[in-house]
């Protein structure tokens, strides 16, 4: 078994490495990892790629060769872009699930390292499949505060709207960090507070909660909602379809459970082709 090996080394030194370039290929600049279930990374933005704050692609890795074929394919994953669209490189979310076909190895990733990327985004949680409004809630669980960290940082936001609203659930305190970070660096955004005016974000009120873990507010958004708790800590009144709009990004069960409660408050679901009050999408699990 040795052998062949050895005798491939010996060639290999001798003649010009062969790298396999990755179609679509994109380099990681910097990785941050923020519990042991979450991290976030940035990689160079390919010059043709225009996206809207809101949008996700397709990232991944090459897959493993085909123990048969021996070829590999991409393995890929649908990943909501977390940086806004005027930002020069791209930012990403996400979960590390320990036996997740991609995360189980995005999560190794380094700088200087290479993605997949396929430039070609999509998505509905983008302002043009909304109406005009007053008020916009940015509903997130997880990861799903990954395509509203994209949105908070796009001026549209704070042009179109006089308030924002960011909810934010997790299990965990920790799970939170991401977010808030941002948030808060959100005050001495060169960009917003030239673009906007100084003190734009004076616009935005920001709701974290946690389920498993001790935090100053505790409880799902939707219990806290159905409860009237949520309204009255943030001194607005229950949503309704004549000043409210909304963005939902969180786990299958919750974006369920939001979007009836929304469509209870007389919203209605908008789309690219169909604006209107609401939109829904799923966050990435894997
Ligand atoms: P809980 O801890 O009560 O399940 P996950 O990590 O499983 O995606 O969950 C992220 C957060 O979303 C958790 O705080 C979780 O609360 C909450 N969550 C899960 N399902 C729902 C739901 N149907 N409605 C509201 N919040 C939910």
């Amino acid at each position: 078994m040795n052998k062949p090996t050895d005798v491939a080394r010996t060639v290999t030194d001798a003649t010009p490495i062969k790298v396999p370039t990755l179609p679509d290929a994109q380099t990681v600049t910097a990785v941050e990892h923020y519990t042991d279930r979450l991290f976030s990374f940035r990689v160079t933005r390919p010059q043709s790629l225009r996206f809207r704050s809101g949008e996700f692609v397709m990232i991944g890795l090459m897959g493993e060769p085909d123990p048969k074929t021996g070829k590999q394919k991409p393995l890929l994953r649908a990943y909501s872009i977390a940086s806004p669209s005027w930002d020069e490189e791209l930012e990403f979310y996400s979960i590390k699930v320990p036996d997740g076909p991609l995360t189980s190895r995005l999560q190794h990733i380094q700088p200087g390292e290479q993605i997949i990327l396929r430039p070609k985004p999509v998505g509905t949680l983008v302002h043009d499949a909304l109406i005009p409004g007053k008020r916009i809630w940015f509903f997130a669980t997880g990861t799903g505060f990954a395509p509203f960290a994209s949105l908070l940082r796009e001026p549209q936001t704070y042009e179109d709207y006089d308030e924002v609203i960011i909810t934010h659930t997790c299990r965990e305190a920790g799970e939170l960090t991401y977010g808030r970070n941002l948030i808060e660096a959100l005050k001495d955004d060169e960009l917003l507070n030239e673009v906007i005016g100084e003190g734009f974000w004076k616009k935005i009120k920001y709701y974290p909660t946690t389920t498993r873990e001790e935090s100053p507010k505790m409880g799902r958004i939707t219990d806290l909602m159905n409860s009237g708790e949520c309204f009255e800590d943030l001194e607005v009144p229950v949503l309704n379809p004549e000043t409210d709009r909304a963005m939902i990004c969180g786990n299958l069960a919750f974006n369920l459970e939001l979007k009836a409660m929304l469509e209870s408050y007389g919203l209605e679901e908008g789309a690219n082709s169909k604006p209107a009050h609401y939109v829904v999408e799923k966050a990435f699990l894997d």
